[in-house]
């Protein structure tokens, strides 16, 4: 019998069998077999069953051209239809209202009005936000501001409405609202360009050189007045935009006028009574008129 006072030779210890161990151990690190917990295993087959209940039920497995279908025949996409129909369904009364409806006379209606306006705001987020900016503030090159008082085309809902149906510039569209300022430098010598920028910095209250402005109210007359004007307040029929109001479309520094003179513009926007539902194109309609500016 070996004495319990001495400790055991190292030599011995490693050879006493050990419960559960492999024989595998590496850097005195040593691999056991010991049972897995029961708990465990039984939420390990669990998730076995309902996986293969799973499999059986829902798409499951990618094939070459689309995964199995599973007995529930279920679909996320076939789930958005209806809910789409169902949708519409619950709206078609006041969607219908809405197309038999005056546009002009909806603001009396305040529950049409709100349906509208959400409806619109979607509308402009998904199809006019890219061009005029989220918030309908306009961006930079000829973007207009959907939020202020100034309006090339008009803006009651009908004026807006158009625009919108019909766009502008938009060749494709027969009804499309259409204007072309000409390009002046293949028009009109350097010198009376020169005098026209002055001529339109004068209006918009902004410094300029007086005597170059003064000696070109005329040409302004004859050249400009037919489309913006003769105090430079602009032509809705036209699409030609005010020169006075402080608002720019293109921009007002001297360079920008002066390039717009010289080449001209050409600003386009599509024609959204084709892309849309006519109840949308309305619905987008009274959002913007009711952003702000509207008349
Ligand atoms: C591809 C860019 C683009 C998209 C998209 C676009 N617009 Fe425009 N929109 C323009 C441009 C450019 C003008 C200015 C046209 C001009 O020079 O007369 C304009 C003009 C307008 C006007 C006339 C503004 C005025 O002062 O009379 C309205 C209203 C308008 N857009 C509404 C919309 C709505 C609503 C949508 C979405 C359904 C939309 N736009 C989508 C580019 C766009
Ligand atoms: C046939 C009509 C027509 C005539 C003539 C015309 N314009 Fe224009 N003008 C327009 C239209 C339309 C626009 C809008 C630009 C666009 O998108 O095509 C415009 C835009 C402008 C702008 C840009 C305004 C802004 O907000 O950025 C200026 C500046 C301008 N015109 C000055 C003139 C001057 C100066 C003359 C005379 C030499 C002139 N226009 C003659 C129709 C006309």
């Amino acid at each position: 019998m070996a004495d319990p006072t001495k400790p055991e030779p190292i030599e011995k210890a490693r050879q006493r069998p050990e419960p559960g161990f492999t024989g595998h151990e590496w850097d005195g690190i040593k691999e056991y077999d010991n049972p897995l917990p029961r708990w465990w295993l039984w939420i390990f087959y669990a998730t076995v069953v309902w996986a293969l209940g799973y499999w059986i039920l829902y798409p499951a497995w990618p094939m070459l051209t689309q995964a199995t279908q599973g007995a529930l025949g279920y679909s996320t996409r076939a789930e958005a239809a209806a809910e789409i129909v169902a949708h519409r369904e619950r709206f078609a009364p006041l969607e219908s209202r809405l197309m038999d409806l005056e546009l002009a006379a909806v603001s009396d209606e305040p529950e049409l009005l709100r349906f509208a306006t959400a409806g619109g705001a979607a509308v402009f987020r998904n199809h006019c936000s890219q061009c005029h900016g989220a918030g309908a503030q306009g961006a930079p090159g000829g973007y207009p501001s959907l939020l202020d008082d100034a309006w090339l085309w008009g803006g009651t809902v009908d004026a807006i409405h158009e625009t919108i149906a019909h766009g502008v510039r938009y060749d494709p569209d027969p009804l499309t609202r259409w204007s072309q300022m000409p390009a002046f430098g293949e028009i009109l010598p350097e010198d009376e360009i020169e005098g026209l920028v002055e001529y339109v910095l004068a209006m918009s209250g902004q410094p300029h050189d007086e005597s170059l402005a003064a000696a070109h109210a005329e040409v302004y007359e004859i050249q400009c007045a037919a489309c913006h004007g003769l105090d430079g307040e602009g032509n809705q029929d036209l699409g030609a935009p005010s020169l006075v109001d402080g608002i720019w479309q293109y921009g007002g520094d001297r360079d920008t006028i002066r390039h717009t003179i010289v080449y001209s513009r050409y600003g386009q926007m599509p024609a959204f009574g084709e892309r849309l539902r006519d109840v949308d194109v309305r619905k987008v309609a009274i959002y913007v008129h009711g952003l702000g500016g509207g008349q």
